[in-house]
């Protein structure tokens, strides 16, 4: 898979990490940022990965901060991504078989290294199932054009 990945400072280190267990799995990764633990605003680098996921640059996108959970909050503004910050393996699970995530955030100062590699395993194989789900989908979708009016 090709995977778009970016932090902030405080998931610098987990970025640096976990891209290289995705190429060593066998995985394309774009990398874009941030390159060192000095200061910046996650916001900058939430947005190149969702544009790069919502228009299929790259098939899915990983993010890290200190907590998973302003990138998660930014990438979710971009139409067409469904970002989530699962804290352990049945939400990561789940998070692709009912909601199809197509960003996952991680938080570098909240989870254990170990449930990291296992949140990140399950979540990158796990597949959507499709059927109901896609409906429930279909609705966010209508809702990112139209949210001050759909119900
Ligand atoms: C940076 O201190 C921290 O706020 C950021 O990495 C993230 O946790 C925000 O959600």
């Amino acid at each position: 898979m090709k995977i778009a990945l970016a932090a902030d400072h405080a998931g610098y280190k987990l970025k640096q990490t976990i891209m290289e267990r995705l190429q060593s799995d066998g995985h394309e990764v774009i990398d874009l940022g941030t390159d060192s633990s000095q200061s910046v605003d996650y916001p900058h680098f939430a947005i190149q990965v969702s544009r790069a996921v919502s228009s299929r640059r790259a098939d899915r996108g990983l993010l890290f901060c200190g907590t998973g959970l302003g990138m998660c909050i930014t990438a979710n503004k971009v139409a067409g991504i469904r970002a989530v910050s699962p804290c352990d393996v049945s939400q990561a699970e789940m998070s692709r078989r009912h909601n199809d995530a197509n960003i996952l955030c991680l938080g570098q100062r909240t989870l254990e290294q170990e449930s990291v590699f296992d949140i990140l395993d399950v979540w990158m194989s796990t597949p959507f199932e499709g059927g109901r789900h896609e409906r429930r989908l279909n609705i966010i979708a209508e809702l990112e054009e139209n949210w001050q009016s759909l119900e």
